[in-house]
């Protein structure tokens, strides 16, 4: 158990005296915010007393007097108003720091009781390229995989990549009329993404085409009840000026629409070629969902060449799983349901939970307006059938007890009504988890995109971000220099290629996981790079330091972790690394309680500054004698250890050298 759980454990025991419950002021135990009044303090004095009516000091003193943690803990004071403060005794964090040393997996013990956790992660829609867009999905789930089985538990991966929407009737009509048969064959999911771009394209001029017409009219009617509200407002009515407002947006949204369907028009308008496509095309968008629902309805020609894309789809997603070093244990995408659909529904109907309405089957849940969809009118199943048929199946087969989606905020709405579905169709206790996030945004703070308003695609960042890395490995390189200060670069040319990827991937990465998941958050290369500030680089600098020092006193390391030598803290800067270093695992816990891998990087981040006061402090190499000197080295080979051993929770490896 960690220190922090095992004190906030002690605390509910005491609590448990003056209130029923005990748990949410435990949980009031934190790491000090001011390391000079000790390691922890605990602030559920004040709030407790506020509610019992009595003197929070006084009941601080009371809770002190029944405390028992003189085994961990210095003996606690209180201090202002009912703060109690903790400091761990120093004999305390030297025999965990040295349990911690001398364990394999850096003093992280696995859970008592394991848990089978689904996650739900990536999730591509294929026969469209990746953007960057996937890139937050997979690089935070892949996290959660890996801290959660760090912690023992069963963790199932599972991509559950969309390879049975609607994009499979867009490229199969596209396929059929405007396929270059050339271009397929050089390369079959360039082809394919651009005849998915040229049915869109076209799909959307028909559709803006006929609501241009629509548009104008609902402004002209919207136009005029808002001159009519103008002229009767009376300026100092609140309530009216309100509605005189929100009218006003109305007005400009709908500009703001019509705008849209004038650009669509124009675009193809404005290209010979795509008008003569769209002319002879009027019905396009009909006529390519026709194609999805003979996909589904198993009409052969259909699967046929569902059967022959897929594989260069999947082929394609591989290539940028294998540069981001993520794995899956499943790969079950929509379509391995399909199957199960039509039972869903009828189980749905034969209980009463779905009903028709306009045709189309649905789950009506109180407190929300939009139905969960089912099936549609024309007898399609949705997103939404497909998962409930997955959240059954993986209970079934897997004996899931909780499933994680790692999958963007716009998608919350989907995940409310399926969680509340899954409560009156199955009997189950699952914990169904939507662990949601936000945007990457451009520089402009909008949604980032190319130049042309493309989303970026995410090979072609990833190679960036390598090649940019590339650069600023060999420039400092060569700026090493030896004792006479001449030049001395010490890489050569493949050893700074393999820098390149280790950082280059690593700074993505690491600038995602590092934002609170669900905010927005800025793309921007310098800041990911940067060898300073709370970036990959700088912590794998901070390892490749530690492995330096190693280098540079010729240390056989094999020989440091066996021997029978002992860390001991005698300066407050050893004490600070070695709390730190015993934290990890409150780290971890905090990370897969919140799924929140900023936790992590947080913690490393921290650690980072305590080690670099520790050099301040404290000469390893030139310690003052041999028993410190090796102290100090366990110390900080417990350090690189541990920064390794995060980043790798990350999903981020770390170089010997620099
Ligand atoms: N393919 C979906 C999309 O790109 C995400 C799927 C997430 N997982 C799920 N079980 N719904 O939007």
């Amino acid at each position: 158990m960690n220190i922090l759980h095992e004190l906030q454990t002690r605390f509910a025991h005491v609590l448990s005296d003056f209130t029923e419950e005990p748990q949410p002021f435990a949980e009031m135990v934190k790491p000090a915010q001011d390391t000079r009044f000790g390691d922890f303090q605990a602030n559920c004095a004040m709030p407790l007393g506020k509610r019992n009516g009595v003197n929070p000091r006084e009941l601080a003193t009371s809770i002190v007097e029944k405390l028992d943690v003189s085994d961990l803990c210095d003996p606690p004071e209180i201090a202002g108003p009912g703060f109690i403060n903790l400091r761990l005794r120093d004999d305390v964090v030297e025999e965990r720091v040295n349990d911690a040393s001398s364990h394999g997996l850096v003093g992280v013990y696995p859970v008592e009781t394991p848990k089978t956790i689904v996650i739900d992660f990536s999730s591509p829609n294929v026969a469209k390229p990746m953007h960057v867009g996937h890139l937050r999905s997979s690089v935070i789930g892949d996290s959660l995989q890996r801290t959660l089985r760090f912690l023992g538990h069963n963790v199932i991966s599972d991509n559950h990549i969309g390879d049975w929407g609607t994009q499979f009737g867009m490229i199969i009509y596209g396929y059929k009329h405007f396929v270059d048969k050339n271009a397929y064959d050089q390369n079959a999911v360039g082809e394919l993404a651009r005849l998915y771009r040229l049915v869109n394209t076209l799909s959307d001029y028909h559709s803006a085409v006929a609501m241009i017409p629509v548009e104008e009219a609902r402004i002209e009617t919207l136009a005029a009840a808002l001159k009519k509200t103008e002229a009767n407002t009376d300026p100092n009515d609140k309530k009216q000026k309100k509605a005189l407002k929100k009218q006003r947006a109305d007005v400009s949204s709908a500009k703001e629409s019509l705008k849209k369907f004038e650009a669509k028009r124009a675009f193809v308008e404005q290209h010979e070629e795509l008008k003569k496509l769209a002319d002879g095309h009027p019905d396009i968008a009909r006529l390519a969902r026709k194609e999805t629902a003979k996909l589904h309805a198993g009409d052969v020609e259909n699967q046929l060449m569902w059967g022959q894309f897929m594989p260069h789809c999947i082929a394609a997603l591989q290539g940028i799983y294998d540069l981001l070093d993520v794995q899956f244990d499943k790969m079950l995408g929509e379509s391995f349901y399909n199957s199960m659909l039509a039972k869903v529904v009828t189980e749905l109907e034969e209980k009463g939970i779905a009903k028709e309405s306009d045709g189309a089957k649905c789950v009506f849940i109180e407190g929300n307006t939009a139905p969960f969809i089912v099936q549609k009118a024309d007898g399609a199943y949705t997103y939404a059938t497909t998962d409930l048929a997955t959240v059954q199946y993986r209970i079934k087969e897997f004996k899931a007890e909780s499933v994680l989606y790692v999958v963007d905020a716009r998608q919350s709405e989907h995940f409310k009504l399926l969680v509340e579905t899954i409560k009156l169709w199955l009997d189950t206790d699952i914990n169904l988890q939507h662990v949601s996030f936000g945007t990457v945004m451009g520089e402009d703070r909008r949604p980032f995109k190319t130049r042309s308003g493309d989303n970026v695609g995410l090979e072609s960042l990833l190679d960036e971000a390598v090649r940019k890395a590339r650069e600023i490995v060999a420039s400092n390189d060569d700026e090493k220099t030896d004792a006479e200060g001449n030049p001395a670069p010490e890489l050569d040319e493949t050893t700074r290629d393999e820098i390149a990827l280790i950082v280059g991937i690593g700074g993505i990465k690491y600038a995602d996981l590092h934002h609170n998941r669900e905010s927005d958050y800025v793309f921007d290369w310098d800041k990911m790079l940067a060898k300073t500030g709370d970036t990959a680089t700088y912590m794998q600098y901070a390892y490749a330091r530690i492995q330096g020092i190693f280098l540079k006193g010729e240390i056989d390391l094999t020989e440091l972790r066996k021997s029978n030598f002992q860390v001991h803290l005698d300066d407050p800067a050893e004490r600070a690394l070695a709390l730190k270093l015993c934290r990890f695992g409150e780290a971890l816990d905090a990370v897969v309680s919140e799924y929140r891998p900023n936790l992590l990087t947080q913690y490393l981040f921290e650690l980072a500054g305590v080690l670099t006061t520790f050099y301040g402090e404290c000469n390893v190499l030139k310690a003052d004698n041999e028993t410190t000197k090796q102290s100090r080295l366990k110390l900080i080979d417990l350090s690189g250890r541990v920064i390794k051993q995060g980043l790798e929770l990350l999903g981020i490896e770390v170089c010997e050298k620099m």
